[in-house]
């Protein structure tokens, strides 16, 4: 471990379950035992506020794509947080997991628009899940949250 304790924040929301699916690979790749000195916050955007966003080093968002827009609960999240947080967050390193029908695209770029504002700075390729969750899917979503964890934790971001 190099120093203090880092924070990693989870938001996410899910109506079927498919994009908890990769939230919860992006956690077992965040808990992965050799990394220490990492702390998990997982939230469902619903229940996410401000302090949640002024206590992270480090942020994973994850939602589905409805009507080509990140889900209306991360928007939520984003809309409630953002002039309480402003002017107050360090850029804050993040990365996506999309959970979409056959697209994702609008969802990934909303997110991205809205965070060059925030600031939060992309630090993973997204992972767009496309129609079922397959195994290759929660492969890369396990190593977004092992690299998110890894490298808050070695110093990185
Ligand atoms: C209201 C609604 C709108 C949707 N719009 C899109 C869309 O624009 N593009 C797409 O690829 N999938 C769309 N979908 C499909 C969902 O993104 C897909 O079922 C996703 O896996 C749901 O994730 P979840 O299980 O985490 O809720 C939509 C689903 C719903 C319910």
């Amino acid at each position: 471990m190099t120093g203090s304790v880092k924070h990693l924040l989870i938001v996410y929301h899910t109506k079927t379950g498919h994009t908890l699916e990769l939230i919860s690979a992006c956690v077992r790749g965040a808990s992965d035992p050799l990394i220490e000195g990492v702390e998990l916050r997982v939230l469902r955007a619903a229940d996410a506020g401000p302090d949640d966003l002024l206590w992270a080093n480090g942020l994973i968002l994850g939602t589905p794509e409805n009507f080509g827009y990140m889900s209306g609960a991360l928007k939520d999240f984003l809309d409630r947080t953002y002039y309480e947080v402003e002017g107050h967050l360090s850029p804050l390193p993040y990365a996506v997991v999309i959970s979409a029908g056959n697209d994702g695209s609008g969802a990934l770029r909303a997110i991205r628009r809205i965070a060059n504002g925030y600031p939060l700075i992309e630090v993973q390729e997204p992972v767009i899940a496309q129609g079922d969750v397959t195994a290759a899917h929660l492969e890369a979503a396990t190593e977004i949250g092992m690299a998110l964890a890894a490298g808050l934790e070695a110093g990185i971001y």
